[in-house]
């Protein structure tokens, strides 16, 4: 099978090393992807996610079998759209269904009309409305830029003097564009987060295993949201009665009622929740694998994934197997990310033995070939072991080992599973 990726970041490095495992794939193109992805046998392509009819003509003269979207700007600008019209297997929802990602009023509305549980929420244009709605609330209240924003577009404000700023800098001074010219005001929820994902064939749901990200920039969850800054998977925290009521409370309902709603969702559906002492509730559907999420979650992944998408894609039962092994992955981003950030730093190539890494913001050096960092999330560096704990000690150790100027991460991916497992021993 030869397939074509699209996108470019560490998820899409994860799902293409993931596929090329498989040894029916003799091939697996990124487009455009990156640098770093060449060391692991993936051929990159240089066209942009923009390009549909480039990577229409692409996928057609190399007879690619199927095409599989990573991010979600070309699922909303209609790529599977646009391949399935030129008569093409790709795996994704339409640019209808990405609406779940790409509108937190039209997420919220899905919600809404199949009672699945989400925060409570009122959507507003008016800057002086929102801001009524915001007193009469109270703190602390979350405030959202409608439409994407690259994980960046979420206030959590303690304080309504933040949660005013946020409402004028989206509503005002339109620091999102469009984006933001529109924002949900959410009721804030208390508990622990985790993402559940799963394949989905219309009414048909395969449930992932599930992972925690770190959105915050900084230790102890601490200075502003990020794209994701590290992930790992079991979340032992979080019990299998309340991944169980997710599935039936919430991806079950939001797959029927993408149906109902004449949207029907074929793809990633990923939920964000978090599990409050009245069960889970949502915070967002992204239409897509998550990252950092997915350079956990594959490395669970027992069967081969490549066969999964060619049944999903063939409308049959697809063999999904998950392993009881732990995996942690530790984003390296530039200094300054995610504000403006630094460039052109050497990035480690030499993976120690233990490790795996995911290259993300990353770039040729044109003097001397030498793979340099480009972008905010750098890279990320994972562990596969039997258990959380190993797997943590031996990231840290091979983060330990590399030099990285001018970069940063977070040393704390994983404690909080940890912690609680340090927790329960002492009190058994
Ligand atoms: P999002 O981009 O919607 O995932 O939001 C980014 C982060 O903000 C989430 O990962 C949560 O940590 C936090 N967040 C979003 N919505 C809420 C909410 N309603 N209550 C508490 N925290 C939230
Ligand atoms: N890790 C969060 C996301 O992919 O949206």
């Amino acid at each position: 099978m030869k397939l074509l990726i699209i996108g470019s970041g560490g998820r899409e490095h994860a799902i293409a090393k993931k596929c090329l495992a498989d040894p029916q794939v003799s091939h697996v193109f990124c487009a455009p992807g990156n640098p770093g992805m060449e060391k692991d046998g993936i051929d990159l392509i240089a066209i942009t996610e923009s390009n549909h009819p480039a990577l229409i003509d692409f996928a057609t003269t190399q007879q690619i079998d199927w095409t599989f979207v990573g991010p979600e700007v070309p699922l909303l600008n209609g790529i599977v759209d646009d391949f399935q019209a030129a008569g093409l297997q790709i795996f994704g929802p339409n640019k209808q269904a990405a609406m779940i990602e790409g509108s937190k009023a039209f997420a919220k509305e899905i919600m809404l009309a199949n009672q699945i549980p989400t925060a409570a929420y009122r959507s507003f244009t008016n800057s002086l409305e929102a801001k009524a709605y915001i007193e009469d609330k109270g703190v602390p209240i979350v405030i959202k830029a409608d439409g994407l924003a690259a994980g960046k577009g979420v206030v959590v404000a303690l304080t309504i003097e933040e949660a005013f700023g946020a409402v004028e800098s989206m509503l005002e001074q339109n620091v999102f564009g469009e984006s933001g010219a529109k924002v949900v005001v959410e009721e804030y929820l208390a508990g622990e987060e985790f993402s559940l994902l799963a394949f989905v064939n219309r009414e048909k749901v395969y449930p992932m295993v599930i992972a925690q990200d770190h959105k915050r920039a900084y230790d102890h969850d601490l200075g502003p949201n990020t794209g994701g800054m590290g992930a790992y998977s079991p979340v032992p925290q979080i019990s299998q009665q309340v991944v169980d009521q997710s599935i039936r409370e919430v991806l079950q309902p939001a797959a029927q009622g993408m149906i109902d709603h004449g949207t029907p969702f074929v793809g990633i559906l990923y939920a964000g929740l978090i599990a409050t002492k009245e069960g889970p509730k949502v915070i967002e559907f992204n239409a897509r694998f998550g990252d950092p999420e997915t350079q956990v979650v594959l490395n669970r992944l027992e069967s081969s994934f490549p066969a999964i998408i060619t049944a999903l894609l063939a409308n049959q039962e697809p063999e999904i197997i998950w392993n009881d092994q732990a995996s942690i992955g530790v984003v390296i981003a530039a200094e300054g990310y995610p504000g403006a950030y630094q460039k052109g730093m050497v990035v480690p190539t030499d993976a120690p033995d233990t490790a795996q890494f995911y290259y993300a913001g990353v770039a040729k050096n044109a003097e001397n070939a030498s793979l340099v960092a480009s972008g905010g999330r750098v890279m990320l560096v994972e562990v596969t072991a039997s258990d959380l704990a190993t797997a943590q000690t031996e990231v840290y150790q091979a983060i330990d080992s590399l030099s990285l100027n001018e970069m940063f991460y977070r040393s704390d991916i994983g404690d909080k599973a940890l912690s609680l497992a340090r927790k329960s021993s002492k009190t058994l």
